[in-house]
């Protein structure tokens, strides 16, 4: 069953050194929780990613993928979905030792086949990295132009006074670009969650590296 939790949805073996190692990819487990807030929270220290407690992750476990070689956790992502035709990938991380193998890539890769998968429409995330995921053809979309409730993690992230990330889309469907549009908040949503507090637009900003 694809969706088992520690299930493989990936699996591919390579040779390493002249060993054989097994890298999977794989819906994650509780017990990854630990090893998946080092990585993430690690990055967050540097202000790369928003950081994650282990009650969100615990909470949106059912979210997760991650990478596993030779039984350790070198990576993560997430597929999150906001409205019936909208998905936000998110908390993407490879370990620093890990990066530039493809691991980035092939989470990626899986997290849109689950999306598509789920009817999505329209799969969309904010990144400091345009140029990584320009080569796996999202494209750069006004930030201002996404639906109000996208932005609900925004309020706990530290550059909420001056938001410089660049938002990004993929569309799985012709015509997705639909859903994009910024609809106001309909006086039950503001009954339900309140009036949305939107995050100050700054300069985006890239880390993109070059290639090695
Ligand atoms: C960004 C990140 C997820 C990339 O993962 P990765 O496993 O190193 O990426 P891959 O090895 O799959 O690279 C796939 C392609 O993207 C390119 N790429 C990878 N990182 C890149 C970067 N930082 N800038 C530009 N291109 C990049 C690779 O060269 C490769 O290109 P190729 O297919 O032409 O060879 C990883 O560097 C990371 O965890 N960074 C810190 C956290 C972060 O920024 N997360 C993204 C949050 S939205």
């Amino acid at each position: 069953m694809r969706n088992h939790p520690g299930e493989a949805v990936e699996m591919e073996t390579e040779l390493q050194n002249g060993a054989e190692a097994r890298r999977i990819v794989r819906t994650a487990e509780l017990a990854d929780i630990p090893a998946m807030l080092r990585l993430i929270n690690g990055y967050a220290a540097q202000a790369i990613m928003l950081p994650r407690t282990e009650l969100e992750l615990c909470e949106g476990l059912r979210d997760f993928l991650v990478a596993v070689d030779n039984d350790e956790l070198v990576g993560c992502g997430a597929l999150h979905f906001y409205t019936p035709h909208m998905a936000e990938l998110r908390s993407l991380a490879v370990s620093p030792q890990h990066t530039r193998s493809g691991v980035g890539q092939r989470l990626i890769r899986e997290l849109l086949e689950q999306a598509r998968q789920h009817g999505v429409d329209i799969v969309f995330l904010f990144t400091y990295v345009p140029g990584f995921f320009h080569k796996l053809n999202f494209q750069e979309v006004d930030r201002a132009a996404l639906p109000l409730k996208t932005w609900k993690d925004c309020q706990r992230c530290p550059h909420f006074q001056a938001c410089d990330e660049i938002a990004m889309s993929y569309l799985l469907t012709p015509g997705a670009e639909i859903y994009m549009s910024a609809q106001p908040p309909t006086p039950e949503e503001i009954a339900l969650e309140g009036s949305p507090l939107l995050p100050i637009l700054g300069q985006p900003r890239i880390l993109d590296k070059s290639e090695p």
